[in-house]
C-alpha cells in the first residue's frame, strides 16, 4: 500500500481528476480482477445546535444595529449561542454521536477522527482527541483542521485521501464552533439582550459592542458531523476536490492578537484593545468569496464533465446569503438547488456545510446517488469545492 501511495502522488502532478489519476497510475489486479480505488461514501450525519436562540431584535438591544440591516445585508434572522457549560468539543461530540447512530456505525469501528474548528476549547490540545475521549473511542489518529470556513472541505479531502490510500476505512469528520467566546459584550449586556436583566448597556459599552457590529451579527454556534466509509463497489462517494490557500491578504479576516506572535501571547493590553476579537474587511472578503467560490465550482464541474443541471444540490458555505445568491446566478442554478440555513443559524463556520448536508439528507432533498457540489470560502484566505455522489 505504501508503494501505491507514492505512485498516486506522481500521478497527481500530471493532472486530471482523482479517478483519472488512479486509472493512469494505479491499475492493480488481484487474482485477475481489477482492484478499484476505494471511494469515501458519506453514510451518516448528525448535528447539534447550541441551545440559546438570539434574534436580530435581541442583538439590537445591545448593539447599534437592526433586524432590517442584518436580514437584508446577510440573510441572518437568528443565531444560536452556547451556554457557558458548552464548548466546541461538546457540540462536536453530540453531533458525532448522532452521525454514528444514523450511519449504524459503532464508535469502535472509527479508525480516524478529523475535527475542523477555528474556536477550539484550548490553544492545545486540539478538539480531535477531546472528541475521541468524550465518545469513549479507541486511541485512533485524531487530526485538527484550522481552515476556518473552508475547514470542512479541507477535512473532507483529508478523510478522502486516507480512505483512497487505504489508511482508514471509517472516518468521523466533525465541524463545530462556539463563537460566543469572541463576542465583545459583557455578561450583563448579554442578559439584557435576552430579556433576563433590566440594566441596559452604558454608553461606553454600547459603543464598544457597536465597534464590531459588522462581524458579530453574522456568527452562531453549532456542531455537525459525517461518517465516511470506504467502498470498492458502486459509484457513490467523494469524487473530486479543488482546494486553495493564499495568505497574502490574511489580515483582511483574522484575530489580530492573543496569538504566539505576541509575548506573552495574551495580556490585559490586548484585551483592552479588542485584539482578541476578529477583524474583517467585509467588502474585500465579500468580493474574494464571490470570485473564488464561483471559479472553483466551475473548475471542479468542468474537469469532471458535469453540467450544473446534473447536480441535485449545491451546498455553499453560509457566510452571507448574498454571496451565495451571486454564485448561484453565476453558475446558472435554480433556487431549489441552493439550500440556505443562514437565516436560522448564522455563520457556523466549519459546521455550515455538514449542517446543510444533514438537513437535506434527512428531509429527502438529497438521496443516495445524487450528485452534490460543496463550495466554501474562509479566512486564511482559503477556498475550495468538493464533488460528491451521495
Ligand atoms: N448594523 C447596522 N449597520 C451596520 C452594521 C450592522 N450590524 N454593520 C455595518 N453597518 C454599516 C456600516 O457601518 C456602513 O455604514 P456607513 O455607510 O455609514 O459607513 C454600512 O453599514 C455599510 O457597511 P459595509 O461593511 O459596506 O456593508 P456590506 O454591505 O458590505 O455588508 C457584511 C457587511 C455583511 C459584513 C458583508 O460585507 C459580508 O458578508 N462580507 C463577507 C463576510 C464573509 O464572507 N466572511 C467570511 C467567512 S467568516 C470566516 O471565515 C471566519
Amino acid at each position: 500500500m505504501r508503494r501505491s501511495k507514492v505512485l498516486l502522488v506522481i500521478g497527481l502532478r500530471s493532472g486530471g481528476t482523482l479517478d483519472e489519476v488512479w486509472n493512469r497510475t494505479m491499475r492493480l489486479t488481484r487474482g485477475g480482477r481489477e482492484v478499484r480505488m476505494p471511494r469515501a461514501v458519506i453514510i451518516g450525519s448528525g448535528s447539534e445546535i447550541a441551545p440559546t436562540r438570539v434574534t436580530n431584535d435581541q442583538m439590537a438591544r445591545i448593539i447599534d444595529t437592526s433586524d432590517e440591516w442584518i436580514r437584508t445585508r446577510s440573510g441572518v434572522e437568528a443565531r444560536h449561542f452556547a451556554t457557558p457549560d458548552i464548548a466546541t468539543s461538546d457540540l462536536g461530540a453530540a453531533a458525532a454521536r448522532r452521525a454514528l447512530d444514523s450511519a449504524g456505525v459503532d464508535k469502535d469501528e472509527v479508525d480516524l477522527v478529523v475535527f475542523a474548528t477555528m474556536t477550539p476549547d484550548h490553544f492545545f490540545p486540539g478538539c480531535g482527541t477531546l472528541l475521541q475521549d468524550k465518545l469513549g473511542m479507541p486511541p485512533v489518529p485524531c487530526f485538527d483542521v484550522r481552515q476556518q470556513c473552508s475547514g470542512f472541505l479541507y477535512g473532507l479531502q483529508l478523510a478522502d485521501a486516507h480512505i483512497r490510500a487505504g489508511m482508514a476505512r471509517t472516518v468521523l469528520l466533525v465541524g463545530a464552533e462556539v463563537h460566543i467566546g469572541f463576542m465583545p459584550w459583557t455578561r450583563e449586556n448579554y442578559a439584557y439582550a435576552l430579556g433576563e436583566s433590566d440594566v441596559p448597556p452604558t454608553k461606553e459599552e454600547w459603543e464598544w459592542n457597536s465597534r464590531f457590529r459588522h462581524l458579530v451579527v453574522l456568527f452562531g454556534d453549532a456542531g455537525s458531523a459525517v461518517v465516511l466509509r470506504a467502498s470498492e463497489e458502486g459509484e457513490r462517494g467523494v469524487i473530486d476536490h479543488d482546494l486553495h490557500g493564499a495568505g497574502a491578504d490574511f489580515d483582511k479576516l483574522c484575530v489580530p492578537g492573543t496569538g504566539f506572535k505576541h509575548r506573552p501571547y495574551i495580556d490585559a493590553e490586548q484585551l483592552a484593545r479588542g485584539d482578541h476579537i476578529p477583524v474583517m474587511d467585509g467588502r474585500f472578503v465579500f468580493k474574494m468569496a464571490t470570485t473564488h467560490m464561483a471559479a472553483v465550482a466551475k473548475t471542479v464541474l468542468e474537469r469532471n464533465g458535469i453540467a450544473p443541471e446534473q447536480l441535485k444540490m449545491v451546498l455553499m458555505h453560509q457566510a452571507n446569503k448574498r454571496i451565495n445568491e451571486y454564485c448561484q446566478k453565476t453558475l446558472g442554478l435554480p433556487d431549489e438547488k441552493v439550500p440556505h440555513n443562514i437565516h436560522k443559524y448564522g455563520n457556523t463556520t466549519a459546521a455550515t456545510i455538514p449542517l446543510l448536508w444533514d438537513e437535506c439528507t434527512r428531509d429527502g432533498r438529497i438521496t443516495p446517488g445524487d450528485l452534490v457540489l460543496m463550495v466554501a470560502f474562509g479566512a486564511g484566505m482559503t477556498w475550495g469545492a468538493s464533488l460528491v455522489r451521495a
